[in-house]
This record gives C-alpha cells, structure tokens and sequence, in this order.
C-alpha cells in the first residue's frame, strides 16, 4: 500500500451532487451527466476532494435512480457512459475524485434478474430474491414493514409467494446469502472501478441482509428512537424496530467481503450509509467500510450542551481505524436552513468543515438553500406520493440548484421548459451567480473554510477538545501547541463572549470579511449567530 493511499477521503471533504436536481444539461429538465460536466468547475472551485454522484444508472425512476434496472448501464435521462466517462476524466483533470452511488439492498421491479425471479418458482434468478410462502390464512411471512409505509411483503400471484422489499414494492431487496448475487454485485463494482471511479457510496447497507429465520420485528414504545427515512411518521416501520431487518450479525463479514473488492484496485473507498445508534455506526467503520457514514448531526438538537455531548460521544465511541465523518444534510432529509433556520447555517457549516474527520457537504449547503415547497400536484417522490400530506415527502430538500440570479429557472433549465421539480421565485437570490463575487457571501466563505481546511494540518488531523458548551455556544480546540486553532460558534440571537488558552487573531469568520489581525488575549466576543476560527 502506497502512503498516500487513504488520504483523500481521510482528509479531504465529500460533495454530494443529486443529479437530478444539479443541472440539466439536455433540456428535459432533468438534471444529467452532461450537466454534471458542465459544472465541474463550481465543484472544483468550492475546494471539497471528492464528489458523490447520487444514481445514475437505468432506471424507472419511481425512486429517482435508487430502483436500478440495469447496473452497467447509464439511464437514458441521466446520459450515456462516454458523459459518465467524461464526467470521471474531467474530475479527476481538476483533482477531483468520483464517488458513485452503489445500490446492492435492492434492484428495480424492471430488472433483468428480477423479471426472470418472476417467471417461475425454478427461474435461475428466482433465489437472488427472497421469496416465501403466504401464512396458513395468507397474510405475509411476518410482520416486516416497508421502509415508505405498508407490509415490506408483496404477494405474486402467478407463483404463489411472497417476495421482501425493504422500500418500494417496486424494489424487491437481493438476497445477499446467495453467493451468485455476491459474486454479481461485486462484478458490478468492478465494472465501475475499471471505469475510474474512487469509490462507492453504499446504498441502504445497514438492510443489506435480513434474518434467516424471518422472526417479527419488535415494535417500539411511542417517542423511541427512529432511524427511518422522513423522520419519525405515520409509517408503521417507524414504529418498528429494526431488529431482524437491519445490521444482523453477518453485516460485518459481508461488508468485509465487499472491501476486497476495493483492495483489487489501488487508493479506493466504500462509504456506507448507516441508520443505526451512533455507537453501532462508529464500530461498523472499522472492517469493510472506510467511512460509516455518521448523520447524528442531522438529527441533533441545535444547542451548545447537546451538539458538545453528541461530538464527544461519537469520538468516546470510535474503535481504532474507525474514521471519524459527518453529515449535515442529503436528499433524504429536510435542509439545513429549514431545520435549525438559516442564520444558524453559517455557523453549522462552521461546525461541519471543522470537527474532526470528513464532512459531506449536500449541494446547495454552500449557498444555503432552504427547502423549496412542492404543492401537491407537482409532488414527485414515492413517500409522498404513497402517504399525501404528512410531511414524509423528499421533494422540497431535492430543489433544483439555482445557478444564475435571472432566468426564471435560475439557469439549471432554459426559460421554455418546465423542470421536474419547482423552482421558487425566491431562488435566484440564492445563486452561484449572486454569491460568487460577493466576499461576504455564505458560498465565498465556505470556500474560504475549505481553503483553510486544505492548507491547515489542525484542521485535517489535528485532534478535538471541547473547551467550552453551554445551550449558546459551542468552542473546541483543533490540534495542539503552537498551530493549534480554536473554533467557537455562537448559537444564539445575543452576543456571546468565550474563553480560551493563550492569546489569538481570527483566522476566518463568518460575519467579517477580514479576519482581525489583532491579538485577542484569552477571549472572543462573537456577534449573533457568529462562527470565528482563531489562531
Ligand atoms: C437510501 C437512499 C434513499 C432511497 C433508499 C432506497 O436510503 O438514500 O434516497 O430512497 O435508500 O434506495
């Protein structure tokens, strides 16, 4: 193994490119690879390492690319492979690494396999699938539920049994105890790898394997813990617990067989997505994933005491090798500024681009979009499509990026043709255009934190303490000695005065322009809202 290897997803940050929503680059007002390509530079100019590239893969799109109906083939909407392939040259000319999306929970009701798992009870795809007999009375195997609501069970006629599906009815879930899906979905990777991509980000792995014996899952008491899509709802699922359906005890070794896969090929990555506690999450990036993908942040209480507690119970519970993440945001869950309010954004950004470990940034985070209303009739995701009007819907975080100030669709789409999903009049205002020359600008000082985050080893490998949390503010030091840095973030709408060891001038805030090049002995007073780095 070379000495370098590693170190671009240990050190550097993740851009997550919904693209769907990034820009469209065939005037279908979807977004595609070409639109990728075309905004190479916006990516690259931001000054993150690597960029994640949601589904992109055949599709019918009932759950925008997350139910594949043929894996080594680009979907007609999102291009061809000479773009994928050019999207890949193109980033990696610019320094960029390309992570792909990976789906192995589940394909697409439309898929190959699965059209020949239906064909009959001894079709050669039929066990890549998990099928069972109807109860004595005819009611499903167990008491199972569908991560968007209903039985996870649905009954084929013609064949007489039952087949499981995590999510969609439509996205029957692969049995992963059959070696012929491993060996499959590993050929799978290799053929992406060989393509040039760094690595995959793991779709839906903590469901990867289910309970051989399909005992019922326990149900939970009302207010116990959630960790399903859309949040706590009506959705029977989110009042079970995940016990035979989630993270059973093979999930380590399969994960681990998965890797080797990776260590064909030099400097690659998995990162995985996990909805599990935060301990389980921690000990999962240890064998198998690089990155066990850590969203607590997501779902944390904005406060000073409690983010303090959460940063340091994650790190308390990180095995050896488990490498440290966050997530502030994704297609999945309500943005950043509709969940805390957007004059927390600068500040959680703050905090985001400065603990310890790899940030994954959502695109639109760095012009701090808010969600965008869909009304019901444009409504386009499954969850709300499948249970109108209870706020589990994923459309309104999955806005189309608005690239310019004028056109009334904000330049991801032409003016004559109506994008997949709205864009408000109010997103112009939000635009890479009206932010970019703009030093005081949310997108010019995210930049400036990632330029800081490059240039600085604190800030890359430098170890966490926490000096000070109270409900208004946060403050930790970055590294130690005499290159160590102290980040203090003001969470309230009052000034804050915070303490720390030593004598230190402001390196970055996000209200200032300039930083102060005056020493400040021991102590910072930050305006509202304010996050200052400090040397
Ligand atoms: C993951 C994705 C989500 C998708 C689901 C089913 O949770 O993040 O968007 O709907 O898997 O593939």
């Amino acid at each position: 193994m070379n000495a370098q290897n590693g170190r671009w997803w240990r050190e550097g940050a993740f851009y997550q490119v919904y693209v769907p929503s990034f820009q469209d680059g065939d005037a279908d007002g979807f977004g595609d690879l070409r639109g990728v390509e075309r905004r190479l530079d916006h990516i690259a100019a931001l000054g993150v390492t690597a960029v994640w590239l949601s589904p992109i893969y055949a599709s019918p799109l009932l759950d925008f690319g997350y139910d594949v109906s043929g894996h080594t083939e680009v979907g007609t909407v999102f291009g061809d492979l000479a773009t994928f392939d050019r999207v890949v040259r193109g980033a990696h000319d610019r320094g960029l690494r390309v992570v792909l999306d990976y789906v192995p929970q589940h394909t697409s009701s439309e898929h190959p396999w699965f059209r020949d798992a239906l064909s009959s009870r001894d079709s050669t795809h039929r066990d890549w699938y998990l099928w069972h007999d109807p109860k004595p009375d005819g009611s499903p195997p167990n008491n199972w539920a569908s991560a968007f609501g209903g039985p996870a069970w649905t009954f084929h006629e013609p064949t007489g049994q039952y087949y499981y599906h995590a999510h969609l009815p439509e996205q029957p879930s692969l049995n992963w105890r059959n070696p012929a899906v491993r060996e499959a979905m590993f050929e799978v990777m290799r053929f992406w790898l060989d393509r040039g991509v760094d690595g995959f980000r793991v779709d839906a792995v903590w469901r990867l394997i289910k309970d051989a014996r399909l005992r019922d899952n326990p149900m939970m008491d009302d207010g116990g813990e959630s960790f399903e899509i859309g949040g706590a709802g009506a959705h029977t699922t989110v009042r079970q617990i995940q016990k035979y359906t989630a993270d059973q005890p093979e999930l380590p070794g399969l994960l681990a067989q998965m890797h080797t896969v990776i260590d064909e090929y030099d400097d690659r990555m998995l990162m995985g997505e996990l909805h599990l506690k935060l301990e389980r999450v921690a000990a999962l990036g240890t064998r198998g994933l690089d990155i066990a993908m850590n969203f607590s942040l997501i779902d944390a209480p904005w406060n000073g005491l409690d983010l303090a507690k959460l940063i340091q119970r994650y790190y308390a519970a990180l095995p050896p090798g488990s490498h440290p993440n966050w997530v502030l945001s994704n297609h999945d869950r309500s943005r950043l500024g509709s969940r805390i309010g957007t004059e927390r954004v600068p500040g959680a950004l703050a905090l985001l681009l400065t603990l310890k470990g790899t940030p994954t940034l959502y695109y639109g985070d760095e012009l701090g979009l808010p969600d965008a209303p869909v009304d019901a009739g444009r409504a386009r995701d499954c969850a709300e499509l499948r249970a109108p009007g209870l706020g589990l819907g994923r459309d309104p975080q999955r806005m189309p990026m608005p690239w310019e100030a004028t056109p009334s669709h904000a330049g991801f789409t032409p003016d004559d043709v109506e994008p997949w999903l709205p864009i408000p009049a109010w997103a112009g205002q939000f635009s890479v255009e009206s932010q970019e020359l703009d030093p005081r600008s949310l997108l010019s000082r995210v930049r400036e934190l990632l330029k800081l985050r490059r240039e600085l080893a604190a800030l890359r490998q430098g170890g966490i303490t926490v000096l000070s949390a109270d409900p208004d503010h946060l403050a930790y030091l970055r590294g130690d000695g005499e290159n160590s840095l102290v980040v203090a973030v003001n969470l309230s709408d009052r000034d804050q005065t915070v303490a720390f060891p030593g004598s230190r001038s402001t390196l970055w805030s996000s209200h200032s322009t300039v930083g102060e090049r005056d020493r400040l002995p021991g102590a910072v007073t930050l305006a509202p809202f304010e996050a200052r780095l400090l040397r």
